[in-house]
């Protein structure tokens, strides 16, 4: 099947009964009455997920204590897990590990890299995500390399000509705009740079082939698309081929051949799991085990498929409501989520959570509308358009209720 763009709601509805992903809505513990466009950001619970935190928390930890990390094999699982998600991104085995944030991987990553590189010089775009750029940043200061920051679309120019190490989204974080992995690394590599991709907003929702692309440093979140809850732990990837010539500037106890051998002095694993720094996070891993399982016998493809009929579908119904849109139109240049402009975006915001429509802000006048497809219907997109019109309409944000700003916003 294919997804099409539908022109009223019944063609939604048709779509909707038609959706070979439909089943898939199943997996999820999502609460009644709302719609939740805000997958990009924390995607929601799947049974899976909740089954597999109780388990290791209500039994294995509960009753097994200690020997758990034996008896359920938590020992293993920043690898057994992260070999899930090297599916997701066309890794082969043994090059995902589970560890950390994106931004302590990115750090780990960017360090390591430099080895790689032509030069020392580390680069990132204005406007990648605020943590990529403090993170390298403070890593350049560190080490004494230089530092570049540089216009958005401009990174891949520098990387070429510097041969540095650049730190680059396959999807932004604001605009949803997707990067072409396989031409970038060809024009770093030829300039003799690096790239260390954050996938944070791609993977689960795009078709990634890391290995095709000639992709060799990566990590990303998998508290969105993913669906791992919380908190969950983020994975890097390393091409295996680099992995014995890589190390990590933070070599911790979990990253040593032999952890429990308790040596003084560092000897760093021969595989991947020298880029681990401490204990993994037994419960976040758990569930995010469980979330995994959605995935199983689902072609990423079809997910991306869908994530742009969904989001033609808003820009489409958005036409015409005052709100500019920052992502790209064409849905091949776009991932998972459409972002919009408008002076009082918080506050409309904030009318849409009242109605029920989640959807999310990013300072200064952001709106952004996740369209994450393993749950998402076309008609409940459609019904919350139809509620952002009439708030547009009636200026229904314009409430002093909705310009009191929480923490996370
Ligand atoms: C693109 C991107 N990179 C990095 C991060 C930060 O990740 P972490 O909090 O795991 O360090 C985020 C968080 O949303 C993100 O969207």
């Amino acid at each position: 099947m294919s997804y099409t763009l539908p022109d009223s709601r019944h063609a939604a509805e048709t779509l909707d009964e038609h959706d070979i992903l439909g089943h898939a809505h199943d997996f999820f513990d999502l609460p009644n009455g709302k719609v939740y466009l805000v997958g990009h950001s924390l995607g929601p619970a799947t049974h899976n997920a909740l089954d597999a935190l109780e388990m290791a928390g209500g039994r294995s930890w509960r009753n097994e204590l200690v020997k758990a990390w034996n008896s359920a094999s938590w020992f293993d699982l920043p690898q057994t897990v992260g070999n899930k998600i090297a599916r997701l991104i066309g890794a082969n085995e043994g090059e995902v590990l589970i560890a950390d944030s994106v931004s302590l991987n990115l750090y780990k990553l960017a360090s390591a890299a430099r080895t790689l590189a032509r030069t020392s010089t580390l680069i990132v775009e204005e406007d990648e995500f605020p943590t990529d750029q403090y993170i390298i940043e403070a890593l350049a200061a560190l080490a004494g390399a230089d530092f570049v920051r540089v216009a958005p679309g401009e990174g891949l120019n520098t990387v070429e000509a510097t041969g540095g190490v650049l730190v680059l989204s396959a999807v932004n974080y604001r605009s949803a705009e997707i990067r072409d992995i396989a031409d970038a690394e060809r024009r770093a590599q030829a300039g003799g740079g690096v790239i260390v991709w954050d996938l944070s907003h791609a993977t689960g929702v795009i078709a990634l082939d890391m290995k095709a692309s000639g992709a060799r440093l990566a990590t990303g979140c998998t508290y969105k698309y993913l669906n791992g809850g919380p908190g969950a732990p983020a994975f890097l990837y390393i091409d295996q081929s680099l992995t014995a010539r890589l190390s990590t500037p933070l070599p911790g106890w979990m990253g040593h051949a032999r952890p429990f051998a308790f040596e003084p002095s560092y000897d760093p694993a021969n595989n991947i799991r020298r880029f681990a720094s401490g204990t993994p996070p037994i419960l976040s891993l758990a569930a995010l085990s469980g979330a995994l399982e959605v995935f199983e016998g689902i072609d990423i493809g079809l997910v991306q498929a869908k994530a742009r009929a969904l989001g033609d579908l808003v820009i489409e119904r958005v036409k015409g409501m005052g709100l500019e849109v920052t992502s790209p139109e064409d849905a091949a240049c776009r991932g998972g989520h459409v972002s919009f402009t408008h002076p009082h975006g918080y506050e409309v915001v904030q009318a849409l959570i009242n109605r029920g429509v989640l959807a999310d802000f990013r300072a200064p006048e952001t709106i952004r509308f996740g369209v994450s497809p393993l749950y998402l219907r076309f008609t409940e997109v459609w019904d919350a358009m139809d509620d952002l019109k009439d708030i547009l309409d009636h200026d229904a944000w314009d409430d002093p209720a909705y310009r009191q700003r929480d923490t996370v916003t």
